[in-house]
C-alpha cells in the first residue's frame, strides 16, 4: 500500500502521523514494529512523530532525540522507542547502544529518524515515511509518501 498527501501546514503533518498512528496496533508480532522516516534535516519527520505519539494518546513532551540518540516513552498501547541516527557513523555505535535489544522488544514500536546512516545492521521497515520539503514560494509545503510492507 502506498499513500500520498501533500501537506501545507506543520498541523496537518501532525494530523496525518495520528492517523497514520493507526495502523499501528500491538499484535501478532513478537518484535517491534518498525518505522522508517526519511527526508532532508527540518522535512518534518519529528513533527509526524509527535503526530503518531498523540494519536497513541501520550500526553507528553515529544523531542528530537537527536543528541540522546533514543527517547523512550511509554503509551498505553505500545512502548514507543523514537531514534534519530543523524550522528551516527557506524552501524557498530547502535549494536553497543543495544539496538537489537529495542527491535526485539514485544508490543514496541520503533520510529527511525536518519535509517539510511544503519540500515546495514536495522531490520527492514514495516512502514516507510518519505517526507520531502517541495521548495516553492509556499515554503510550508510538504509531500508525504506512505509504504508499508
Ligand atoms: N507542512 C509541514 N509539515 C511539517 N513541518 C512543517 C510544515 N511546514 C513547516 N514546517 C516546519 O518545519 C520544521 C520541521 O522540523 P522537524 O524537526 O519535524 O524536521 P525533521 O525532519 O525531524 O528534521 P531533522 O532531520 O533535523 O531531525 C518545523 O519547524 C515545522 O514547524
Ligand atoms: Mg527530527
Amino acid at each position: 500500500m502506498t499513500k500520498e498527501i501533500e501537506t501545507f501546514k506543520e498541523n496537518q503533518t501532525i494530523t496525518e502521523g495520528i492517523l497514520f498512528s493507526k495502523n499501528l496496533i500491538k499484535g501478532d508480532i513478537d518484535r517491534s514494529i518498525i518505522v522508517y522516516l526519511e527526508g532532508d534535516l527540518g522535512a518534518g519527520k519529528t513533527t509526524f512523530t509527535k503526530g503518531i505519539m498523540q494519536g497513541l494518546g501520550y500526553q507528553g513532551l515529544v523531542k528530537s532525540p537527536t543528541y540522546n540518540l533514543v527517547e523512550i516513552h511509554e503509551t498505553e498501547m505500545l512502548k514507543v522507542f523514537h531514534f534519530d541516527l543523524y550522528r551516527i557513523n557506524d552501524a557498530q555505535e547502535l549494536e553497543e547502544i543495544g539496538i537489537q535489544e529495542y527491535v526485539n522488544e514485544k508490543g514496541s514500536l520503533c520510529v527511525f529518524e536518519w535509517p539510511e546512516n544503519a540500515e546495514s545492521i536495522l531490520p527492514k521497515p514495516d512502514f516507510t515515511v518519505e517526507i520531502e520539503h517541495i521548495n516553492s514560494l509556499q515554503m510550508d509545503l510538504r509531500k508525504l509518501t506512505i509504504k508499508s510492507a
